[in-house]
């Protein structure tokens, strides 16, 4: 048996900071540079942290899947801890195991139809306030809509008052936890700087709109069969129910978790298709056949494959989760190299999915890429926008109806092109949004036949 080396190939390291990506201004093209000149896995040093780079499918279906018990949700996950409290998100072993059972439920296949005519109605509320020729960021306008959309389906709530408050606290709280804030130690937040005190409002204000959604619901008392109702009812084997700080870690990681994704992956579908005209018409081909001007429905999205494929082909080259991450908690041999208690496990979507060796021509949008012979072909981790394993995104299938059903509701009424001269840049915060938000400019489409 070959020995178990200690330490991967990777780069150099600077005297006592080692390498330092996430504080450079574009850590995507260093990432990617290291990935191709270093292989499957590769290792560096950020200052104190050993960071091991898996850039092969079969690592990380070993890390995300077959040898998941070796390994626990990363730094950057435990430091958001002390605002985003113990939900799913965070949330470790069997407390996290329990209120997976939980949740599970509210995101069964017969919820879906239910939730589909609330995604189109919502979406068709949002485009009776544009009209032809309005220019507008459209990031926002995706934030607003599928905040409303979570909100209203898993807590029975209306939150349209509240999405810009929400969404402030949130650019707020990504600003302190993207480059290299991501990694720095959860103490500093004690140090009463102006940005922190900023972070700390953000997080309050956050908690009264998540506790006025639990005082409401246990004045009425009623039973709406929804998550939070769900939650509400669970009882423990003593016969207690989940606390009022336990409820709000869960609203406010379905809140957050459940909207912020999807709406990064609209803007990007948004920018790509005005990028590319000729998908742009295929896709309005196929909705002015399939709908001919009707509000798509949950029964609609089978018979509309091409826009799904447009769905799938952006979360590729933009994956709103660009990486994943774990800490290991039992040293583990991988890839012939053994890894300590301690070190970071890093896995980036942008990076295998526009690895060569899986896609060809992988810097070109090409939606048509996704045939069921690709499905077939490609390995299980070369393309997982979602995770895999047991911490697999829960609202995965839910997303991915959402982002169908949302991009077929709009693009069938407007056609969006991005402003000359707007600066498009990723911004590699917990998601991948678009640093600069997304200008552009409506034009009504003509979608009936
Ligand atoms: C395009 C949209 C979305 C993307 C790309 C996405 C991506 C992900 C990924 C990659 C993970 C796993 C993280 C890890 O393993 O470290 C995750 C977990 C999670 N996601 Fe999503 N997500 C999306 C939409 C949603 C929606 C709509 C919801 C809820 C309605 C949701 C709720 C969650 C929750 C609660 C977890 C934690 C699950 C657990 O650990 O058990 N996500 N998501």
């Amino acid at each position: 048996m070959p020995a178990v080396l200690r330490r991967p190939p990777g780069p150099a390291p600077r005297f006592l900071i080692g390498n330092l990506p996430l504080f450079n201004s574009d850590p995507l093209a260093i990432y990617t540079r290291w990935a191709r000149e270093f292989g499957d896995i590769f290792y560096y040093r950020a200052a104190w942290m050993d960071v091991y780079f898996l850039n092969h499918p079969s690592l990380i279906e070993a890390v995300l899947v077959s040898q998941s018990q070796h390994f626990a949700k990363d730094k950057v996950i435990q430091n958001s801890r002390w605002f985003l409290g113990e939900g799913l998100l965070t949330s470790e072993g069997s407390g996290w195991l329990r209120q997976r059972r939980l949740s599970q439920p509210a995101f069964h296949r017969e919820r879906m139809a239910a939730y589909g005519r609330t995604m189109a109605a919502y979406a068709e509320e949002m485009l009776a306030t544009w009209q032809d020729a309005d220019l507008r960021d459209i990031h926002p306008e995706m934030i607003q809509l599928t905040m409303r959309i979570v909100a209203k389906v898993l807590f029975s709530v209306e939150v349209k008052a509240d999405t810009e408050r929400v969404a402030g606290a949130l650019n707020i709280l990504m600003r302190h936890t993207s480059g290299g804030r991501m990694i720095l130690p959860p103490v500093l937040r004690h140090v009463p700087v102006p940005a922190m005190m900023r972070v700390k409002r953000a997080v309050h204000e956050l908690d009264e709109i998540v506790n006025r959604i639990i005082r409401q619901r246990r004045a009425s008392g009623e039973d709406t069969g929804d998550l939070l109702s769900m939650l509400m009812a669970a009882r423990d084997e003593d016969g207690s129910g989940m606390t009022d700080r336990q409820l709000r870690d869960e609203i406010l990681t379905f809140l957050l978790a459940g909207h912020e994704t999807t709406a990064v992956s609209l803007s990007w579908t948004w920018y790509l298709l005005s990028q590319h005209p000729d998908v742009e018409q295929k896709l309005h081909q196929e909705l002015r056949q399939v709908l001919d001007g009707r509000t798509p429905q949950l029964e609609d999205l089978p018979r509309l494959p091409y826009a799904d494929k447009v769905v799938k082909e952006s979360m590729r080259l933009y994956p709103p989760a660009w990486s994943l991450a774990r800490t290991v908690t039992k040293e583990i041999d991988l890839a012939g190299y053994c890894l300590p208690v301690g070190a970071n496990v890093v896995m980036s979507p942008w990076i295998l999915h526009r690895d060569p060796r899986f896609f060809e021509q992988p810097e070109q949008f090409n939606p048509e890429r996704w045939t069921a012979e690709t499905a077939q072909r490609l390995p299980r981790f070369a393309y997982f926008p979602f995770g895999g394993g047991p911490r697999l995104c829960i609202g995965a299938s839910f997303a991915i109806m959402e982002a169908h059903l949302l991009l077929a509701t709009i693009a069938q009424r407007f056609q969006l092109r991005l402003l000359p001269g707007h600066p498009v840049d990723a911004l590699p915060s917990i998601t991948l949004r678009p640093r600069h938000g997304m200008r552009m400019s409506l034009s009504k489409s003509v979608t009936k036949n």
